[in-house]
């Protein structure tokens, strides 16, 4: 058993202390160090010798008396699942090796990097996925990171504001925000409004484009090997102006399918397809697309800090008509955290016209995204 119990000792503060007397421990002042009086090998043991005093033998949080701090607002709950399982083991890694304030949250919860062994840390991270009791919650292990066009498979809680300049071609800017909400263990739903700017005909014109509504539901989930499938749906309103050319012509019905894949060495594999179904197809032309995503994740830190994610994206799409051939483009992009919370994120991105690519221009894209549930705008920098 690698590090001492006398360490963690010496470097909490009050409220661990104060517990330990009650687990009849030497305080540090006691003269000569004693061995630890229990020991540290399961991560129960570990979570009830260097957790408990703060967070309470369920993960619950002690009561303030107790603690003996005033809990941030931020302050877990690893019984709740629905909090719980979207935090990835990474994300709880690098919390419980260098700290609190390593990812941007508060400094009462303590660094054990040189308290606790990484092999020890993994122990009491497996304890801690015992507190929420459902099977049902897909791990924030499989929350991939977010391509440019490609949907996702894990449901979230986020709001995304995505863009597209052209760069070349008519002049045009296109952007949408995206507001998605979990629904319990496996679902979420989400609502998409798009506003563009674009110039045709020598004149400028801004509108509105068709809005959406989404369902999604994970199918099937496993973290051992890294996989997760989902299925949704989408109905666009023709919302949009025909004369700007934002949409306006048809109900669409969207039906598709998601896969993530994690794959060795913090690669990852994501692909999505589905088929477009409007209400009035001789206006808008049935279609399906094709979609996948294949990126890395690296990370400064020994893996603990700050990540980047270069990924490139084939998106493909063809219309359900006789004769129609698919057009395909190609998306390299970059994904970065903007702050140490790393909830909020920004990418960007260039869209070549690839396959048939007459027509279409080359567009610069970028997205902002805010992972809500994990604080507010301005914590976390
Ligand atoms: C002195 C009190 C204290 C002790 C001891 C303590 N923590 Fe914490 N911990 C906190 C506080 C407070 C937060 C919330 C920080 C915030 O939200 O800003 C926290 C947050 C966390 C988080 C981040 C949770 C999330 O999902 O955002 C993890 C993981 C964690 N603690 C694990 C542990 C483990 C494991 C131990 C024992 C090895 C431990 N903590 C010991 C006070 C403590």
């Amino acid at each position: 058993m690698g590090r001492r119990l006398r360490g963690i000792l010496f470097a909490l503060p009050g409220a661990l202390l104060a517990a330990a007397g009650a687990l009849a421990l030497p305080p540090p002042q006691a003269g000569p160090v004693r061995p630890p009086a229990i020991p540290l090998e399961t991560g129960e043991q570990i979570w009830k010798a260097g957790c408990v005093a703060c967070h309470g033998a369920d993960g619950g949080g002690q009561p303030q008396n107790v603690a003996g701090f005033e809990p941030p607002a931020t302050f877990p709950d690893f019984a709740d699942c629905a909090t719980s399982t979207v935090e990835s083991d990474l994300q709880w890694r690098a919390i419980i090796t260098n700290g609190g304030p390593a990812r941007g949250f508060s400094r009462i919860m303590p660094a054990f990097r040189d308290l606790l062994t990484p092999r020890q840390i993994d122990l009491v991270i497996a304890h801690m996925r015992t507190m929420c009791r459902e099977t049902a919650w897909p791990r924030g292990d499989l929350n991939l990171p977010r391509p440019m066009i490609t949907e996702k498979a894990f449901p979230e809680s986020e709001t995304v504001v995505s863009g597209a300049i052209n760069a070349q071609g008519d002049a045009g800017v296109g952007s949408t925000v995206i507001y998605e909400r979990r629904i319990g263990a496996k679902a979420m739903w989400e609502a998409f409004v798009p506003y563009a700017f674009a110039r045709t005909g020598g004149i400028w014109r801004a509108a509105f484009g068709d809005l959406g509504l989404g369902y999604k539901r994970a199918l099937f989930h496993r973290t051992e090997t890294g996989t997760i499938v989902s299925a949704g749906a989408e109905l666009v309103a023709p919302t949009g102006s025909r004369a700007a050319g934002t949409g306006g012509a048809s109900t669409v019905f969207e039906g598709y399918g998601a896969y993530g894949q994690i794959l060795p060495a913090s690669s990852f594999v994501q692909l999505h397809g589905g088929i477009e179904l409007p209400a009035h197809p001789d206006k808008v032309p049935r279609a399906f697309y094709l979609r996948a995503a294949i990126g890395r994740t690296f990370a400064g830190g020994g893996g603990l800090g700050r990540r980047w994610t270069p990924m490139i994206e084939i998106v493909g799409d063809r219309e359900l008509e006789r004769g129609a051939v698919m057009e395909c483009d190609v998306v390299p992009q970059l994904q970065i955290p903007l702050n140490r919370r790393m909830h909020i994120l920004g990418s960007i991105a260039l869209k070549v016209p690839a396959v048939q690519a007459a027509g279409r221009a080359r567009q610069a894209m970028f997205y902002l995204l805010w992972d809500w549930m994990d604080g507010g705008l301005a914590a976390g920098w």
